[in-house]
């Protein structure tokens, strides 16, 4: 089968493309015929060496696949030849570690591509325990962007952040892979949401997802945000990390909470310490939601109030183009690998 592949660590010029043995199911697993593959940021920093230094290579990336069901192994119920599926991106590898209260808290949890072979492959296999039906009427590439980035959002607006109706939301990188459905998901429990944006076209794409203010990422920008929602939002998401942290946590009102889900801009942050404690603001840190969070959300996906975020696709030939544009931080939304 075709793979794009990684050989070393490096920059995004590092894909190849190469002619690798067809995975065979083991027992409880689904052999996939992959339609296309979700690009997430995780695979840059997978890619350029800074998650897993002990990948072995050849190594090919990606945990986001729609695809259709090729084989199911002995023992798996519930699946057929031709069936379109979604596997989660994560999940634990130790059956006895299924039913964690906090899925991704489990020892033996692991998101896909980041040990084992990911989605950047004509098949894969896949365990049928942690494999979803896909909604019908919905392109492959369009539901290859939502399953990380929709879960995301899910588990970091509605679960960890308890978002509920009427409340002040402010969400950095809005129009980023994991931004673009956090907006969406915070709009459909009923709130009103902020978001940051680098450019002007971003901006609109941002509103069109149904935030109600948006603002730039320059100093002073959060201010209006502050402004805007009466004295501080009463939750921020922040999936940038770095500095944005201070700025996320400023913008929040006393006792509100900012939920930090990652580090575009830095793994490292200074605190005000006083004006975490004093106005008791709280900070919570969240990984990647369970199959709950993701059924949820497809429920909003089949409602139209949720709604993909496709920025661009790309064959698998083309891998390093992709990875490039997802690097710069130019997508608009989600890239996707149409692969079959
Ligand atoms: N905790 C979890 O389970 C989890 C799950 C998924 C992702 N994440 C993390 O969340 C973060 C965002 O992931 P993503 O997939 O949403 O990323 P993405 O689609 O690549 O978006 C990154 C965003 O960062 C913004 N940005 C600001 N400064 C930037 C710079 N100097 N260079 C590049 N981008 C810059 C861009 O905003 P503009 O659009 O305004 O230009 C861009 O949209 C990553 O750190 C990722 O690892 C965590």
């Amino acid at each position: 089968m075709r793979a794009a592949i990684i050989t070393r660590f490096g920059d995004p010029s590092v894909f190849e493309i190469a002619d690798l043995a067809r995975p065979i199911p083991k027992p409880h697993e689904l052999l996939i015929r992959i339609e296309a593959a979700g690009v997430n940021r995780l695979d840059h920093y997978i890619r350029d060496g800074s998650v897993n230094p002990d990948l072995a290579f050849p190594h090919v990336l990606g945990s986001d696949a729609v695809g259709i069901v090729e084989q199911a192994g002995d023992d798996t119920t519930g699946f057929s030849p031709g069936d379109r599926v979604i596997p989660m991106p994560g999940y634990p590898t130790d059956p006895t570690d299924a039913g964690a209260d906090v899925l991704a808290t489990s020892p033996s949890y692991a998101i896909r591509g980041l040990v084992e072979n990911g989605s950047y492959a004509e098949y894969m296999t896949v365990p049928a325990r942690w494999t979803l039906k896909a909604p019908e009427g919905i392109s492959p590439v369009d539901l290859a962007t939502l399953p990380m980035a929709l879960t995301t959002a899910v588990r970091a607006v509605k679960v960890v952040g308890g978002v509920t109706t009427g409340d002040t939301v402010l969400i950095q990188a809005g129009a980023s892979g994991t931004g673009s459905f956090m907006v969406q998901v915070a709009k459909t429990l009923g709130a009103r949401v902020a978001a940051t944006v680098r450019s002007p076209a971003k901006r609109d794409f941002v509103k069109s997802l149904g935030a109600d203010f948006v603002v730039g990422m320059e100093d002073g920008a959060l201010d209006a945000v502050r402004d805007w929602s009466g004295g501080g939002v009463d939750v921020a998401i922040d999936n940038l990390g770095g500095p944005s942290l201070a700025r996320s946590l400023d913008t929040t009102r006393p006792l509100g909470l900012t939920v930090l889900m990652g580090n575009v801009l830095g793994l490292e942050a200074t605190l005000p310490v006083r004006s975490v404690f004093f106005p008791q603001k709280r900070i919570a840190g969240t990984l990647m939601g369970g199959v709950a969070d993701l059924e949820w959300g497809l429920e909003q996906v089949r409602a139209g109030t949720i709604r993909p975020t496709l920025d661009r696709t790309y064959e698998l030939d083309n891998a390093t183009s992709a990875h490039e544009r997802l690097a710069a931080g130019d997508a608009v939304g989600n890239i996707v690998f149409e692969v079959s």
